[in-house]
């Protein structure tokens, strides 16, 4: 197929297109981004560059031709705009710093528009930030703010080198965003006010054991899945929740999973000693979950893992919009995973094919209470920030809240599932830092190969949130 977007081979493009890589140095950030975005020779393609970084980033171009703001007095057009704000973000010390950066960065991007070549891209290097004891999203801020000019079309992190023992603090410092906006058909190169409140203080301050003490990205090589759990279309592995377990919880607390598909949440919990409850819609699904829990605490075949019975464990077959009080003692954390909206209903999704091929189910259900069948995006994001706020109820102060999620491209338009979800929790509780699952064992698909640049999406969230 003829490459019509950059010069990349399919097998050059296909590495570009993981959603998350190993950062190591600029250079390497810098040149990789020229690469995929400009055309190398023979064409001589136009940078327009913001940041601190003018003469290193200059000195990393190959054919193309970099400029800063001082190019607007011309009558150039750009190819591509890049905008690194992470060391003036790092710099800031209160919130209405980033409120000044934010603006300047609106304002030079509403010129800019004009001067960006139909359906090219503008990037944005960026981290999220502690200031003062309090955790602020900057990245998807600036993300909610930018789309509303240019189209909001991937992210990449940029997972740095973790030194173990030190910063374990302040796993946002292990990682950046990378985030890609376009100029085409569908961005208004117009700035509309955002309404999200992510970025809102609060007065008290979280107490050391429920802070995130884990690193900011991790890999798992979990076990196979055996035959019960592949039924699943979308299981995570125990191996997440026993990191968290260890992180957030004690010996004999209450862990609970309101979606608890084939159990991982109550299995790796009665594993660590914790008592499992949760709740799951699908009948067949919660049969699965309550038999992997009582295999464990009563094992009919001598092998299997065996556990002092005073574990308590309980899963409901119930839609988890209607728990109450009565299903469950106090909650001492919660970790689970929603629907991805309806994403697995939609035709060549992600990892559908190989599961239709094997016979497997693709969806959770067709029953109208599961929520992976909701088709109205902000329909859907109301019913589970419901779900969410319901258990709250259960929770004690200081008790933790962990969700899987990841951020949604669906028919060319991405929404920022994760972002959107943690800005509706944040009327209630507060954010802590999130950490990243970054999966390294899925191959690569060559979307939008020769046209535009669509990642395969290969992190996931895990979105923390504490009740004050
Ligand atoms: C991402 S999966 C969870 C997988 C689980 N963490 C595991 O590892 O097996 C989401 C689950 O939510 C369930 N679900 C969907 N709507 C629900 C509802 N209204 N109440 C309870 N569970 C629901 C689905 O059946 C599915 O099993």
């Amino acid at each position: 197929m003829k490459n019509r977007f950059n010069r990349l081979t399919s097998k050059e493009w296909l590495p570009f297109q993981k959603s998350w890589f190993r950062y190591d140095a600029d250079e390497r950030l810098y040149l990789d981004n020229l690469r995929f975005f400009t055309k190398a020779e023979p064409t001589h393609e136009k940078v327009l560059y913001y940041g601190d970084q003018f003469e290193a980033f200059k000195s990393i171009a190959e054919t193309q031709e970099i400029s800063t703001t001082v190019s607007f007095d011309s009558e150039d057009e750009f190819q591509f705009i890049v905008i690194d704000i992470r060391s003036e973000i790092a710099a800031c010390q209160t919130l209405e710093s980033y409120y000044e950066i934010r603006t300047k960065i609106i304002d030079f991007a509403i010129q800019a528009f004009n001067r960006l070549t139909h359906r090219r891209f503008l990037t944005v290097y960026i981290q999220n930030q502690t200031i003062a004891n309090q955790y602020y999203p900057f990245a998807w801020d600036l993300a909610w703010h930018l789309a509303s000019i240019y189209s909001l079309k991937d992210e990449k992190i940029a997972c740095k080198p973790i030194d173990q023992g030190s910063a374990m603090h302040h796993p946002e410092q292990h990682l950046f965003y990378v985030l890609h906006f376009r100029k085409d058909e569908n961005s208004s190169g117009v700035y509309q006010l955002q309404t999200n409140t992510l970025c809102y203080t609060h007065d008290s301050k979280v107490p050391e054991r429920s802070q995130v003490n884990i690193p900011g990205w991790f890999i798992l090589k979990p076990a196979p899945r055996k035959k019960n759990e592949i039924l699943h279309p979308a299981k995570y592995p125990e191996e997440l929740v026993s990191m968290f377990l260890d992180n957030f919880t004690l010996e004999n607390q209450n862990i609970l999973d309101p979606m608890s598909g084939t159990g991982s949440t109550q299995v790796a919990a009665l594993k660590k000693g914790r008592n499992a409850f949760g709740t799951e819609l699908s009948p067949f699904f919660a049969k699965i979950a309550q038999q992997r829990c009582q295999d464990l605490v009563a094992p009919n075949q001598p092998d299997l893992f065996s556990l002092p019975s005073k574990q308590q464990h309980k899963i409901i077959n119930k839609d988890a919009r209607l728990i109450n009080k009565d299903d469950f003692p106090s909650i001492d954390y919660v970790i689970t995973s929603p629907p991805y909206w309806d994403m697995l209903n939609m035709k060549g999704a992600e990892n559908q094919a190989k599961r239709v091929e094997k016979g497997l189910q693709t969806n959770y259900s067709d029953d109208q209470e599961d929520m992976g069948n909701i088709a109205d995006y902000d329909a859907f994001l109301e019913d589970l920030t419901d779900v969410y706020f319901n258990i709250y109820d259960l929770m004690p102060t200081n008790a933790v809240m962990t969700i899987v999620v990841k951020n949604i491209k669906k028919k060319g338009k991405n929404y920022p599932f994760a972002w959107d979800l943690a800005d509706r929790l944040c009327k209630k509780m507060v954010l802590l830092p999130e950490v990243f699952w970054c999966q390294d064992d899925i191959n690569l698909a060559p979307y939008g190969y020769g046209n535009t640049f669509v990642s395969n999406t290969f992190h996931q969230y895990c979105l923390n949130f504490v009740k004050l």
